[in-house]
């Protein structure tokens, strides 16, 4: 049986770097832009890719698990690497909160109904999740998204209504839906262990995608907190999200992967120290 791979949000930025490092994957892309999507399966066929488009919105669980029974339909799900969100430039909070925390929801409680042991989800959260004070931050408001998403909505779109402007009550409902990310990868992790299957969060610094790029002058003010000063190249962040999920990576689990950089160490010791 092939072994499948899906991305979400795999038409673009870092999920299509990864996608292209899966040679020896079948490789299932997905995302609400089918023309997008299909771009990015012309560009993985012109490297010897076995991919697909299937489009998708991850806030819509049907959709999602439409999406999952699709790829387990073209062979056994290895690899799930879960890119799909949006950032605070893109979207108001209730939508952010929607795509990116209870996506990730129906992301990995549709496809390990599918997977077996050996597998693994990379969960895409941000180094966003490091930022929050701490008073924001409650995991018995995030347990609710299993159990009652109009009342896990309603408390973090109350919280994200703390801060001052349309854009910073984005950024604060982009920061907790990350932070929610880190926390219930982990979670999975522990319910999936006993299966077998590996659950990963990785968080981004800002990376020079078509999102990076729109978040820059935002984003860009932890970039003098960094080891490296600059932003990340989306194939640094691809190569990152296919070791990650690489079966011989098997030990890595319950854990956030960090890959910004050292923004997030250094904002918080050793540049600000400095300074
Ligand atoms: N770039 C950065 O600086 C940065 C930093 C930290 C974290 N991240 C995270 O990294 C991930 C990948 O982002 P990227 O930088 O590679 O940007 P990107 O190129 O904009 O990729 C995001 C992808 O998500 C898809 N998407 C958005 N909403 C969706 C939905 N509801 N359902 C399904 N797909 C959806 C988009 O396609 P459609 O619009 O066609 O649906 C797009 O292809 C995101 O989760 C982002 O939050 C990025």
């Amino acid at each position: 049986m092939a072994n499948v791979c899906v991305i979400t949000g795999g038409g673009s930025g870092m999920g299509l770097e990864a996608a292209k490092l899966m040679k020896d994957k079948i490789v299932v892309v997905s995302g609400r832009t089918e023309a997008k999507l299909e771009k990015a399966v012309a560009q993985l066929k012109a490297l010897g890719i076995t991919a697909y488009a299937k489009a998708c919105d991850t806030s819509d669980r049907a959709s999602v698990n439409a999406l999952a029974e699709y790829a387990a339909s073209l062979g056994e799900i290895k690899n799930v690497i879960n890119c799909a969100g949006l950032s605070p430039a893109m979207a108001k909070p209730e939508t952010i909160l929607r795509v990116n925390a209870l996506g990730t929801v129906y992301v990995n409680e549709a496809f390990v109904k599918y997977m077996k042991a050996g597998s693994v989800i990379v969960d895409v959260a941000s180094n966003s999740a490091y930022v929050l004070p701490g008073f924001l931050i409650n995991k018995k408001v995030y347990a609710l998204a299993e159990t009652d998403e109009a009342a896990f909505l309603k408390k973090l779109l109350k919280k994200s209504s703390l801060a001052k402007g349309d854009y910073q009550r984005s950024g604060f409902a982009y920061a907790l839906s990350k932070n929610f990310v880190v926390w219930y990868a982990k979670k999975c992790a522990f319910d999936y262990g006993k299966q077998g299957i590996r659950v990963v969060s990785l968080s981004p610094g800002l990376i020079a995608t078509d999102m990076g790029n729109l978040e820059a002058k935002d984003g860009g003010m932890l970039i003098p907190f960094s080891a490296e000063e600059r932003m990340g190249k989306p194939e640094e962040l691809g190569f990152a999200l296919a070791t990650v999920a690489d079966e011989r990576n098997g030990y890595l689990a319950g854990v956030d992967v960090l890959v910004d950089g050292g923004s997030t160490n250094g904002m918080k010791e050793f540049k600000k120290k400095k300074k």
